[in-house]
């Protein structure tokens, strides 16, 4: 099941390992250094996400996170990175149109080296057209954090039956659009598992259960650094490991052999 491939890792890889149902691994990393030890311990996934904002930069939301932000720390990545596969944010209000999406999303590709851009919540309309310019999209449905403000609070999404619906018809357009990926967000582990069954694209959850293709986690929250509360879908790998790197093969391994995320970590 699971195969060791030490060439770059492309889109076609990622997928495959869905159709042999082996669990992706995904880290966020927003600089050189970690992420030349995340790439090296085998990670699948380097997600250069805008939480950058939150765990980097200080605030208290991802809002305030330019395109000029995330095209510098995509680049930070990419010079490095060896192996996995780069996924690189689309910050707060430069996907609002389609036009305006496919300018962030060259820069992102072409000045920061991302290899597929994410943006939150079933624009639609922007998929397609990314996809149509040859553009590798991520979804992200569930809990969105740049419309923290609409939300009211980082809360469970998906629990009433009509806003599972709603999740799941979200993710089958995402689909259709043309999305080759998708990240489901603090959502119950049985709707996630669902979502993941119906669709043909590896679905990576965050607190949503061990049903979901791969898992991804925010690095700061796994390495237990941070000044906040260590959300309760997260495990700080630390714990029992001789350093970062070691704690990062052991999220790997927990990950690839189902592991992790255990039914504390899920809703
Ligand atoms: O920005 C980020 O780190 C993310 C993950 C929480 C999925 O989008």
């Amino acid at each position: 099941m699971n195969q060791v491939v030490d060439k770059p890792l492309s889109i076609n890889d990622i997928s495959a390992m869905k159709r042999r149902g082996e669990k992706i691994t995904c880290l966020t990393a927003y600089d050189a250094s970690f992420a030349a030890v995340i790439d090296k311990a085998g990670i699948d996934i380097l997600l250069v996400g805008d939480s950058l904002g939150m765990v980097v930069q200080g605030h208290s939301t991802t809002l305030p996170v330019t395109i000029e932000d995330m095209v510098y720390h995509t680049r930070c990545v990419s010079r490095v990175r060896k192996r996995a596969y780069i996924i690189a944010d689309m910050p707060f209000m430069t996907y609002s149109a389609p036009d305006l999406a496919a300018k962030s999303a060259a820069q992102l590709l072409q000045a920061g080296g991302a290899h597929m851009v994410k943006l939150e919540g079933a624009k639609i309309d922007c998929v397609r057209f990314l996809v149509d310019q040859g553009i590798p999209v991520c979804g992200h449905l569930g809990l969105l954090p740049q419309s923290i403000h609409q939300f009211g609070a980082y809360s469970v999404q998906g629990k009433e039956p009509q806003d599972a619906q709603k999740i799941r018809e979200d993710a089958q357009q995402l689909q259709q659009a043309g999305a080759s990926m998708l990240i489901l967000e603090c959502v119950p582990a049985t709707l996630a598992k669902e979502i993941s069954l119906e669709s043909s694209i590896p679905v990576i959850g965050i607190g949503a259960g061990v049903g979901c293709d791969g898992q991804v986690l925010v690095l700061y929250d796994l390495l237990n650094i941070g000044v906040g509360k260590r959300p309760r879908f997260s495990k700080n790998f630390m714990t029992g490991n001789n350093g970062v790197e070691e704690a990062i093969k052991a999220y790997h391994q927990a990950v690839k052999n189902v592991e992790f995320p255990g039914s504390e970590h899920s809703f």
